[in-house]
């Protein structure tokens, strides 16, 4: 089967209360510990890119390991651009093979926002290629992406119409309290989302399909392998899988997923280290840090976002 867009998979999605996962992927074995599971559990995909993920991997080998994952599961797939920053790179991915792209104009004002996103829209549809554009901005820190506390802001449900009315997007990634990374609430913070404002977006929004971002829930049983295997991380808190589940449900169909994948690949190798100091033959590391990779997203899968079956 080729790549696909996420058109399908979204409606299929919305109608079902399940969400589909996007998990970041930076190398083989992440690819191939995702994909295996959903193979297994015949789920549809989202594979997605960082410009981070592009730099360090380059983009051919990216398009050619998933083009792989295509022909080894049969499964839809969308390879998806994550946290695209500027036209020309949304336009790079477009021509480059990508059926996906966000363009993430959350940074911006609101009106060059929806100038910068009605200008990918143009060009990605054109090429038959989807776009997710964000309103609101999330905490969190990652490579290319870091916004503090105080400059995150919850989406303002009276914009989302006009927003999505004037760009044309396909999808619309929300704040509503997740935010990037594995540091997502203060030691002692009861986690929170803002279902409300969730709600009032699905009233003005009908049928169009929800996007969060930050949904890791930095499982606890990761966090302690790497303190245990002589890391250390200090508190880290995720979302709870039960507010992801109520959240996969609603018009939510889009869950994104790349810290509890670093958790699991860190916290497996420190293991295979600390019991194996000897060994290495990056086969004896990576073999058990993608069997781990699969397992997470086996679980994530059928128990959080439900979309087992729905291939
Ligand atoms: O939200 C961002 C993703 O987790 C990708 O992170 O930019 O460090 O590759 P990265
Ligand atoms: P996490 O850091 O919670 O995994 O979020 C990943 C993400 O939103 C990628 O765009
Ligand atoms: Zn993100």
């Amino acid at each position: 089967m080729p790549l696909v867009t996420t058109k399908e998979m979204f409606r299929k999605a919305y109608d079902g209360g399940y969400a589909v996962g996007a998990f970041n992927v930076n190398n083989m074995e992440i690819i191939q510990g995702i994909t295996e599971a959903a193979k297994e559990l015949n789920a549809p995909l989202i594979l997605q890119v960082s410009s981070g993920a592009r730099k360090y991997a380059n983009h051919t080998y990216l398009v050619k390991l998933v083009e792989a994952a295509l022909v080894e599961t049969d499964l839809p797939i969308a390879l998806h651009l994550d946290h695209g920053d500027t036209f020309e790179l949304c336009k790079s991915c477009i021509d480059g093979g990508f059926t996906s792209v966000m363009i993430d104009g959350s940074h911006h004002s609101y009106e060059d926002n929806v100038k910068l996103t009605k200008q990918v829209v143009e060009y990605a549809h054109a090429r038959g290629v989807v776009v997710e554009a964000e309103l609101g901005r999330l905490a969190g820190i990652e490579d290319a992406v870091n916004v503090s506390a105080e400059d995150a802001s919850y989406t303002d449900p009276e914009q989302v119409v006009d927003f999505v009315g004037r760009t044309g997007c396909d999808s619309l990634a929300i704040a509503i309290g997740t935010s990037h990374g594995a540091y997502k609430f203060k030691p002692g913070q009861k986690p929170q989302l803002r279902f409300d404002i969730l709600a009032e977006i699905e009233k003005r929004l009908p049928n169009f399909p929800i996007v969060l971002h930050g949904a890791s829930s930095v499982i606890p049983e990761y966090v302690a392998m790497i303190n245990q295997y002589g890391g250390n991380m200090p508190d880290a808190i995720g979302i709870p899988e039960e507010m992801l589940r109520q959240a996969a449900r609603s018009a939510v169909c889009k869950i994104n997923i790349d810290s509890d994948l670093r958790l699991a690949m860190t916290g497996t190798i420190r293991k295979y280290f600390s019991e194996n100091p000897s060994h290495f033959d990056p086969r004896q590391y990576l073999g058990p840090a993608r069997a781990a990779i699969k397992g997470m997203v086996a679980h994530k899968i059928k128990n959080v976002l439900g979309c087992d079956g729905k291939a």
